[in-house]
């Protein structure tokens, strides 16, 4: 994660309108996010009873059948497995081989004999039940009405991942399985666990105890927005320990967990860079002798692994315990903000150089990657990194995941390799949601300018690759870097609402995304999000700006709305904080020009919960 994120001003990009949206009975449209592929609703509603009975034959229809018991027990209703059709409301069926939607499509069809859903497998069969539960009331009501309606869906792409740091704040397996949660009720299907960097290992390994007795714990944590910083008197630390990790034990049931909700986890070793923890417990792996400390600030320190063979026995240990932790296919090893400064100064990098020919030190760092490559390959798994892997040079079958814009991303593809891409600019949900900088009004965060509108308008798929070349973008990834984000709470008012825009960027093909048509669909999802309990980031009121601004009678006059349905808006003119006291606003905000006026306005949530102030100096 780099320290300054690059700022950026709102893009404003909305796509064509395809189609009506599908209206549901109310004449509301149907709340559902992702964008199903194919939606058509008919007059008519179906009522689901309080005791459900679910049609659900061999292992992946009763896991997701076992899974559903779990989502409507919220909402009131009990449900019971039944192997007999006919008696079932709700029918999870398997599609004939070669039906169309693939792996992870469904067909959902609500008519007056029930709910039926019908896909290839399990997680066609899950979605098809997320997408059910989006058409249901949010709470528990006397009646739990769902329209009459047939979807035919399936995913734009394979890789829709979300990425949780849990090394700069560690976050307890409780959390990191309502994590997974959050992704899979909005179909995604990867959850990447930053396990290891220079503020905490977090994963045990049998073989080294001491990273989890000393590199997962700090001895204190900085204070405050570190890139605010200028002289060494800012750097303030708290004085409080630190740490914790996961026992293998714990990792085996996330990963079950993870795996029962369709998600596969992608575990990041980070190497050879964001290491100084794995150094504070074991010198003998640097270039020069320690000690060194589990790092207490952020960004990127010079203290790396050395590229010795004591460092490539420790990795090869460390990755043996791990594959065999994590069933799934990929293994990330980090790659990124790797200084070469301690290997310019290593006589043994230096030998390394000589005896392979370098005269780049990048290019060690290529030759590490293809040597951990290659026992990953040895152990079944594919070898996943930041994009600066390309910088020292990869092969074909390395995946590239593109975090410093798209350039590394479509580098990679061009040259055969798969890419998923996470452009900071797009996808980095630790970014800021206010467009002032380190806003006051917002919790200590890293800065930058995400969005949601930015997040919405993300195509992953460039336009400078063909459409071969396009086929190498596997998918797109949420990251969320947690050096300022040190809550469960917190994690919650980053990821949402912007996660259900990453959610249809993942879904939905470009071609049928729609900003103005989004915002509606994400406007039901809040209701869903307060039934969870979830701290979602209250959207600021819109339409209190320059380019929406009408200048009429001497006036600027402003229509502003709120994304929240039922959310009341109320502002001030007097520079101080609107609330619940200060005019609400009801109609078309005229404010006279010329005097220099603060224009602050706030939503409050049905919830009670106010959003930030939006401003604007109308001068
Ligand atoms: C990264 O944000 N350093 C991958």
């Amino acid at each position: 994660m780099p320290m300054f994120p690059a700022r950026f001003g709102t893009l404003l990009a909305t796509g064509l309108l395809l189609g009506a949206p599908a209206l549901a009975q109310s004449g509301t449209p149907l709340g559902l996010v992702p964008l199903p592929r194919e939606v058509h609703t008919s007059a008519g509603t179906y009522a689901l009873p309080q005791k459900i009975s679910v049609y659900a034959t061999g292992p992946a229809a009763q896991n997701v059948a076992e899974l559903l018991k779990g989502f409507l027990a919220p909402l009131g209703k009990t449900v019971a497995l039944t192997t007999n059709r006919q008696a079932a409301q709700i029918r999870l069926l398997t599609a004939a081989p070669g039906a169309p939607g693939g792996p992870e499509g469904y067909q959902l069809v609500v008519d007056k004999s029930g709910v039926s859903i019908t896909a290839a497998g399990g997680a066609g069969l899950f979605y098809g039940i997320q997408t059910l539960l989006q058409l249901l009331p949010p709470k528990a009501t006397a009646a739990a009405r769902v329209p009459y309606v047939r979807i035919a869906d399936e995913p734009a792409f394979g890789w829709r991942g979300g990425m949780l740091d849990v090394c700069r704040h560690f976050f307890p397996v409780p959390f990191v399985k309502k994590y997974i949660d959050f992704l899979a009720a909005y179909k995604f299907n990867t959850f990447h666990w930053h396990l290891t960097d220079d503020q905490g290992w977090r994963i045990e390994i049998k073989k080294y105890p001491k990273l989890t007795q000393i590199s997962a714990f700090r001895k204190e944590t900085l204070i405050g927005a570190q890139q605010m910083f200028k002289t060494p008197a800012d750097f303030k630390y708290d004085g409080t320990p630190y740490g914790g990790f996961y026992t293998q034990d714990q990792i085996r049931e996330v990963v079950a967990y993870a795996r029962e909700r369709y998600v596969t986890v992608v575990p990041e070793i980070e190497m050879p860079g964001h290491s100084v923890a794995i150094l504070a417990a074991y010198p003998e792996l640097a270039c020069k002798p320690g000690p060194y400390e589990t790092w207490t600030m952020w960004g990127v320190i010079d203290d790396i692994v050395c590229p010795t063979e004591p460092t490539f026995r420790f990795f090869e240990d460390v990755l043996a315990e791990v594959c065999a932790l994590f069933p799934g296919p990929y293994v990330h090893i980090g790659g990124d903000e790797a200084p070469k400064t301690r290997w310019k100064e290593s006589a043994a990098v230096q030998e390394i150089m000589k005896k392979e020919g370098y005269t780049d030190v990048e290019k060690v760092q290529g030759w590490f990657n293809r040597r951990i490559e290659a026992f990953l390959t040895g152990k079944g798994k594919k070898m996943i990194g930041w994009d600066e892997i390309l910088e020292g040079g990869i092969d074909d079958k390395a995946t590239v995941m593109s975090w410093r814009g798209e350039k590394g991303g479509i580098e990679a593809a061009r040259h055969g390799n798969d890419v998923v891409m996470t452009p900071t600019t797009y996808l980095y949900l630790d970014y800021g949601q206010n467009p002032q900088p380190n806003s006051p009004d917002e919790p200590l965060m890293i800065g930058g300018y995400l969005p949601l509108e930015k997040v919405y308008s993300y195509n992953p798929l460039p336009k400078e690759l063909t459409p071969a070349q396009q086929k190498h973008i596997l998918g797109i990834q949420a990251n969320l870097w947690t050096e300022y984000i040190t809550t469960p709470q917190k994690v919650e008012y980053m990821l949402f609402p912007r996660l259900l825009a990453v959610a249809e960027v993942a879904w939905t093909p470009a071609a049928q995304k729609n900003y103005a048509a989004f915002l509606p669909r994400l406007g039901q999802q809040f209701a869903r999000l307060d039934a969870k309990a979830i701290n979602y980031r209250v959207p600021e009121p819109v339409g209190l700006d320059s380019l929406s601004v009408v200048r009429q009678d001497g006036k600027a006059v402003f229509t502003l709305r709120s994304l929240v349905p039922g959310a009341q808006i109320h502002y001030t003119l007097d520079g101080h904080l609107p609330d619940e006291t200060t005019d609400r606003y009801t109609k078309p905000l005229a404010v006279p020009q010329g005097r220099r006026l603060l224009v602050r306005a706030v939503t409050i949530a049905p919830n009670g919960r106010k959003s930030p102030p939006t401003e604007l100096l109308v001068r």
